[in-house]
């Protein structure tokens, strides 16, 4: 019996062990809390049963009895020689015999007789596992309620105007007055204050929220508004189209958060490690280049993760004001909630996978909340939307030298996998088109299409939740981009998310390959073609297996790192006078460094037929390090390479079993 006991105890000890590894560092999926606390439930019982055994109450006794081991043949010896002692002393050690050391103690989780503080250390890590696992789910939940937060964060800012949200539940806050002046820099005196407007009600329907537009502002120029409950914010309007400065803009994107994660027993429930990262790189940036704007692309509630709580309006407010609650968006040295952040959705604002559409539940109450508190103050809709401009999801505006177009690649999804599956629904898919051929506006050289899923199909795990669930659609949008750079001069980029992973991947036009065949190279080579930049988490996990890799010669892989916990673009562009061009670096930021930045350029003046010019890559840190190891291997012969081999062969392995894992437990 207490063999059998002993068995369960090392076994469910294993998984609670390990399952809270998993859980609380690697990836948060919700079959863990059930799989830890049962096993922490048996593990308990087993433990129970095996202390309150008269065998082991017996080793336990003559383990206090017996001296130690050590000293046990001097002593016991010269004892012997009162008989029925030396018999006595034997049983004694067949007692202890077969109990766990207590460093076996620890390891196997089983508790012994031979050491109480052991068992009593091993039985209390596994309970410390179950209590962080039950801390990490519900400490947030109860003991942070967010009803009375109070919020303000700046939304979308053009040249005239900005809008910001406001959110103030506490009506003896108002009527709230709005005000703002101009910021002079190097100057120890700010503008006049002026007087914006007075919000008089503020109630339940919208949460409390409001959104403000400023109007009237001064192009480039920096500004701070006041609210009469103490709430403020700074933001900087764009540069006048067509001004010089309108030919510079750097902007920062991303996916993927969520609040504590990995998790750390002594944090914050609400920190988001990734936004303190963010706050620190934007200060470390030049003043010129400074991001205008964050371009997130969804996954920002991850409501579904590691549990849902509920469906309704309430629970998913609950995760917003959850999220606007940490109190990372005020963290120095540059608060990340200075900077305009705009929004689009991916599932876990919603459901995992989500495309059944914008009527079924629970997609009205999901899009509830993100109505208030991120399309209130995002960007305009497109100049031709084709649909109900209050219905209407998508955005799209011009920035400087770009223009954008931020993808709902949820709300009018179908099912993948079919001849006619889409991702838009017809009357984004015309906006998109109609916007991808439109000429200018003047100044324009770089069109940005942001979605929340990857355009390509080298993720090979969940593809059909990407663009490769949905080919044809793809294919018209990609013969759209490409007709549209060979005859407007202009070059397109693609940004999105999800993926918890970066990668860069090119799309070559197969027409200017087959029509320009005799200079193939020129036209296909390394760096040609539509460039899509993905990107994620911004502070959320990561997997240690690989599920990315180049399939066919329509996406080509450029670039693939995907380790880190907290990942973002930022993305620079500038004018370079001497040569003519425009020109785009994206810079990968991995847990807070620079690891690879990517050139692309535009010519200032197009030329009809003339190819765009190859992107190139920068930097990239692993090389560097890659050269070094080449160093260190021509030193230790080949001897490193055997290692490696046999660490790739056992990676693999890994890789094939996790494989498995990832598929059944995908929640990117
Ligand atoms: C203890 O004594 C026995 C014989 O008396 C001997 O065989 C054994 O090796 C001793 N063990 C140690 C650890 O000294
Ligand atoms: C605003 O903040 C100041 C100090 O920072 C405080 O004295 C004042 O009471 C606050 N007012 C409100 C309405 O919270
Ligand atoms: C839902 O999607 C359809 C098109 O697929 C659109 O006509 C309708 O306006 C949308 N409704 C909402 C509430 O977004
Ligand atoms: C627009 O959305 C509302 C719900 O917000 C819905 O009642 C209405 O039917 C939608 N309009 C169209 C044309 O789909």
């Amino acid at each position: 019996m207490v063999q059998f006991q002993n068995f369960i105890a090392v076994l469910t000890s294993a998984l609670v062990r390990l399952g809270s590894y998993a859980f609380l560092r690697w990836i948060p999926g919700h079959h863990f809390p059930p799989l830890i606390l049962t096993s922490l439930a048996v593990y308990l019982a087993s433990v129970w049963g095996i202390v309150r055994d008269p065998e082991f109450t017996r080793a336990q006794q003559s383990s206090r009895d017996t001296p130690k081991p050590r000293a046990k043949n001097g002593s016991a010896k010269r004892k012997s020689k009162k008989g029925d002692e030396g018999g006595r002393a034997e049983s004694q050690t067949a007692a202890i015999l077969g109990q766990p050391s207590f460093l076996g103690s620890l390891l196997k989780g089983t508790p012994s007789a031979r050491s109480k503080s052991a068992t009593w250390i091993t039985v209390g890590i596994n309970i410390l596992l179950g209590l962080f696992t039950l801390d990490f789910l519900f400490r947030g939940q109860l003991l942070y309620p967010t009803t009375d937060l109070a919020l303000s964060r700046v939304g979308y800012v053009s040249s005239s105007s900005a809008k910001i949200l406001v959110r103030e539940p506490d009506s003896s806050k108002l009527p709230l007055h709005v005000s703002y002046q101009q910021i002079v820099p190097d100057s120890e005196y700010d503008g006049n204050l002026l007087e914006a407007g007075i919000l008089y009600s503020l109630d339940e329907s919208t949460d409390y929220t409001h959104p403000i537009t400023l109007a009237g502002l001064q192009p480039a120029t920096s500004y701070r508004y006041i609210l009469s409950n103490n709430q403020s914010g700074e933001f900087t309007t764009s540069p006048l189209p067509g001004s010089d400065a309108a030919n510079r803009l750097t902007f920062l994107t991303s996916s993927c958060i969520k609040p504590n994660f990995p998790y750390n027993p002594l944090s914050h429930p609400l920190r988001i490690f990734g936004i303190e990262t963010l706050s620190e790189v934007i200060s470390k940036l030049p003043s010129l280049s400074k991001p205008s704007f964050m371009l997130f692309l969804g996954d920002f509630i991850y409501i579904d993760v590691p549990f849902r709580f509920g469906s309704s309006i309430s629970h998913y407010r609950n995760e917003y004001r959850r999220v606007y609650s940490s109190p990372s968006w005020h963290s120095a040295p540059e608060p990340a909630i200075n900077t305009p952040w705009l929004h689009t959705l991916d599932d876990h604002e919603i459901a995992n996978d989500w495309h059944a559409g914008n009527t079924t539940a629970p997609y009205p109450a999901a899009a509830e909340p993100y109505v208030h508190y991120h399309i209130s103050v995002n960007p305009p809709i497109p100049e031709s939307s084709f649909a109900i401009p209050s219905n209407t999801s998508y955005f799209s505006f011009t920035s400087g030298p770009a223009s954008f177009f931020l993808l709902d690649t949820r709300a009018y999804r179908s099912a993948p996998g079919n001849d006619d599956s889409t991702m838009l629904g017809s009357a984004q898919l015309k906006s998109l088109l109609a916007y991808i051929s439109r000429p200018g506006p003047a100044g324009v050289k770089w069109k940005i299409i942001t979605s929340s899923v990857p355009f390509t199909k080298n993720w090979q795990v969940g593809t059909a939740d990407t663009w490769g669930g949905f080919p044809h659609e793809r294919r018209t949008i990609f013969d759209a981009l490409w007709r549209a750079e060979r005859d407007l001069g202009v070059r397109f980029i693609l940004l999105s998310g999800d993926r918890h992973e970066f990668g860069a991947t090119r799309f070559p036009d197969p027409l200017l390959y087959a029509t320009s065949s005799p200079d193939a190279v020129a036209v296909a080579g390394p760096g040609k073609g539509v460039h899509e930049f993905c990107v994620g988490p911004l502070s959320m996990f990561y997997l240690p297996i690989r599920s990315y890799g180049q399939a066919d010669d329509d996406d080509v892989a450029v670039k693939y790192l995907p380790d880190g916990n907290s990942k973002f673009g930022a993305i620079n562009i500038d004018v370079d006078e001497k040569s003519g061009v425009s020109v785009l670096i994206y810079s990968l930021y991995i847990d807070g460094e620079v690891v690879w930045k990517y050139r692309l350029a535009v010519p200032l003046v197009p030329e009809k037929g003339r190819i765009l010019p190859p992107g190139e890559v920068l930097y990239d840190r692993e090389e560097e390090e890659g050269s070094a190891l080449a160093k260190l291997e021509r030193i230790a012969g080949d001897w490193e390479q055997r290692i490696r081999n046999s660490w790739e062969f056992g990676g693999e392995l890994v890789n094939m079993v996790l494989g498995g894992f990832l598929r059944a437990e995908r929640i990117d």
